[in-house]
């Protein structure tokens, strides 16, 4: 295990849709157990594998609170299949967009389909934090990140500042 880089706006890769897992083998293993590794380093709740720059769809997540044991949680293939026309708002943040907060008003809750490590199908019902997390990171499979549904003219902010931030370190 070993944490890796996480790639942050402007990178392109984040608007990658990533691929389906076809077969989870060894190198699916290693990949997942460097996920967790890359979070819980971060600290972050959840990382999806383009965010480490793998085009592949697998989300981590760990909602346990500091006080608490770690819960981890993976995602293979996870897909949205219902929302509730009921919406919640959180404020979210991302680790491919550091030290930037917004608002975001979603579905309350969801139902999402998904494997497990061994391959077995799961439906879970989601609301709360874990419902926002789950869209939040099933969004970044589909190369969707938060900022995309905030105010164009705040989004249009935080890019511009993220993009003259990387052409400083270019330099
Ligand atoms: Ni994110």
């Amino acid at each position: 295990m070993a944490p890796r880089e996480i790639i942050t706006l402007p990178d392109k890769r984040l608007r990658l849709k990533s691929e389906p897992v076809k077969r989870i083998d060894a190198s699916i293993r290693k990949l997942v157990d460097d996920l967790f590794e890359t979070m819980y380093d971060a600290p972050g709740i959840g990382l999806a594998a383009i965010q480490i720059g793998v085009a592949k769809r697998i989300v981590t997540m760990d909602l346990s609170r500091k006080e608490e044991e770690h819960k981890p949680q993976v995602f293979i293939n996870p897909e949205v299949i219902w929302t509730s026309e009921e919406k919640s708002k959180y404020e979210e943040g991302c680790l491919s967009i550091p030290d930037f907060y917004e608002e975001v008003e979603r579905p309350a809750q969801v139902k999402v389909k998904y494997l497990d490590l061994e391959g077995h199908e799961h439906e879970i019902e989601a609301s709360g934090l874990l419902a926002t997390c789950l869209q939040h990171e099933i969004d970044h499979t589909n190369g969707v990140l938060f900022i995309d549904y905030i105010s164009k003219l705040k989004r249009d902010r935080i890019i511009k500042k993220f993009a003259k931030a990387a052409k400083k370190v270019e330099a």
